[in-house]
């Protein structure tokens, strides 16, 4: 038998981790028909919200992220544009549901895109948020650059309820199994920050250096934790000691 690599574990985990919201989001989604993912990045998410009686469409700034989700997600109910979440071009009460999954972070101006929102939803859809914890993703400050903006869960519930009436706030936790590691709790904290900031910096870098900031990112001692058991269980969903999560998940509704 050959042993998991640690990094490869790690590599996983990071996947369910950033996986996890989507899935928690697309609980929220049930009913809706129509939904808009904006700032969808590489369309994983997008493709992963969208079933055969679900359409979703996705935007983002980035072209090439766009043209990528065009690509891989063909054959999924999912289409795919370059539009910023401040100037979305789709008519008044349009979609079912909207969500932002680690995205509004990114955002240049948060409330033109709330109008924005509020705008395109129908009376009761619901816009889903989830974004990094910042009591927990950045203690010492703001680290990644690349956010213009990070909220503990109540900067973030009122910055919502300037736009919605309903919001409610719930954390995406590190579980059991992870907080009992030493070490793997503080990677998903504040070291996961780190590491978002640089993959981030090295997007436009060749292959072979990305390849080699990656592996010498996963070469950090956890040799003796089994990531391969990790899940979606491991992120389990939460009110409770909110400032401790990892990220925060917001849903609001637009009154009827
Ligand atoms: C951390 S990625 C998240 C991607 C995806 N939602 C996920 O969870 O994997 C943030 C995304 O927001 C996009 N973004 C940044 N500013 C934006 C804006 N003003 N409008 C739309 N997308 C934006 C970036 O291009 C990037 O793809």
């Amino acid at each position: 038998m050959v042993p998991e690599r640690s990094g490869e574990g790690l590599a996983r985990a990071n996947l369910v981790r950033h996986r996890a919201p989507y899935l928690h989001t697309r609980k929220q989604f049930r009913e809706a028909k129509r939904v808009l993912d904006v700032g969808c990045g590489t369309g994983y998410g997008s493709a992963m919200i969208a079933t055969p009686d679900r359409e979703v469409v996705g935007v983002d700034t980035s072209d090439e992220a766009v043209e990528w989700a065009r690509t891989t997600y063909r054959g999924e109910n999912a289409s795919f544009f370059t539009m910023p979440a401040t100037e979305l071009r789709f008519p008044d009460d349009s979609f079912d549901a909207v969500c932002s999954v680690q995205s509004i972070e990114h955002f240049d101006d948060v409330e033109v895109f709330l109008t924005e929102a509020v705008r395109i939803l129908r009376p009761g859809g619901v816009l889903a948020v989830a974004t990094p914890n910042r009591l927990t993703y950045s203690p010492g400050g703001k680290i990644n650059p690349f956010h213009t903006q990070e909220y503990d869960a109540r900067e973030l519930e009122q910055l919502l309820a300037g736009s919605f009436e309903e919001v409610e706030v719930t954390g995406l936790h590190a579980g059991l199994d992870l907080s009992l590691a030493p070490g793997v709790t503080t990677h998903f904290h504040e070291y996961g920050a780190r590491v978002e900031a640089l993959r981030e910096a090295l997007r436009e870098a060749p292959e072979d250096v990305r390849q080699f900031v990656e592996e010498w990112l996963v070469e950090d001692g956890f040799e003796s934790f089994n990531f391969g058991a990790v899940g979606l269980h491991s992120f389990p969903v939460s009110p409770k000691s909110i400032d401790t999560s990892l990220d925060l998940i917001a849903t609001c509704t637009k009154p009827r």
